[in-house]
């Protein structure tokens, strides 16, 4: 196993992954495999949009020094779980509105220190914003209309100043009849309105069709 210029990220031909925070437990059904005495769970980045992102996107730092993470839209855990064994010293808050994702998240969650699921609308950070506090990096996946919205609103509840951030746009969620380039173009306005500094997209295919990541410094 070789590894990457994310620390914790390895890597072994093309494939991705991280240690597993608990040895002999997968999360959604990925290969596990020694190297030693250490065990790697598999990231696979058709069902993960950072793994893509790590795969497909230039050289962030995105992981330096995160401590704490608001993640929008955590669903099961299935990217959250691979952000909780790379960063074992770090707080990541998982939202999820939809109850029935949120119970194998609760489940993850209890198996994991790191992971802090709350049952919350993104739409709504006032809800969650004064137990999150101000987080290092804001990550977003919640594939639904109004999506530059939701991460601005979050960002300035919860992003310190000088973090990162990582949009995971779904184009086809924002609108049925504008382009990729004009969703971008819209999101990138919307962001920048709010002084956020805005990276080049990144284009997730082949790995998740109509999904584009974009960087964030806020
Ligand atoms: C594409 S899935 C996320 C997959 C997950 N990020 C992963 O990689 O493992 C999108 C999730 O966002 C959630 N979602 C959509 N709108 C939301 C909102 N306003 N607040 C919180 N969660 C939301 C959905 O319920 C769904 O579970």
């Amino acid at each position: 196993m070789d590894g990457t210029a994310y620390p914790g990220v390895y890597r072994e031909g093309r494939e991705l992954y991280t240690i597993n925070a608990r040895p002999g437990v997968r999360v959604s059904g990925e290969a596990l495999t020694r190297d030693g005495d250490t065990e790697f769970r598999h990231w696979d980045p058709f069902r993960s949009k950072l793994a893509a992102y790590l795969l497909k996107g230039p050289r962030p730092p995105t992981f330096e020094g995160v401590r704490s993470v608001l993640y929008l839209g955590a669903s099961h855990g299935t990217t959250a779980s691979h952000l909780s064994d790379l960063l074992p010293e770090a707080r990541i808050f998982a939202i999820e509105k939809s109850p029935r994702s949120f119970a194998p998240l609760l489940r993850l969650a209890r198996q994991r220190s790191n992971l802090l699921p709350i049952l919350a609308d993104a739409q709504l950070p006032e809800r969650y914003a004064a137990d999150v506090g101000l987080v290092d990096l804001l990550y977003q996946d919640v594939a639904q209309r109004g999506q530059a919205r939701i991460f601005t609103e979050n960002a300035s509840a919860c992003l310190r100043r000088g973090g990162r951030g990582l949009l995971m746009l779904k184009v086809r969620s924002v609108s049925q009849s504008l382009s990729a380039r004009e969703v971008v173009a819209d999101a990138r306005e919307e962001l920048l309105a709010r002084r956020l500094t805005v990276g080049a997209p990144v284009d997730l295919a082949p790995f998740s069709r109509e999904h584009l990541a974009l960087p964030v410094v806020g």
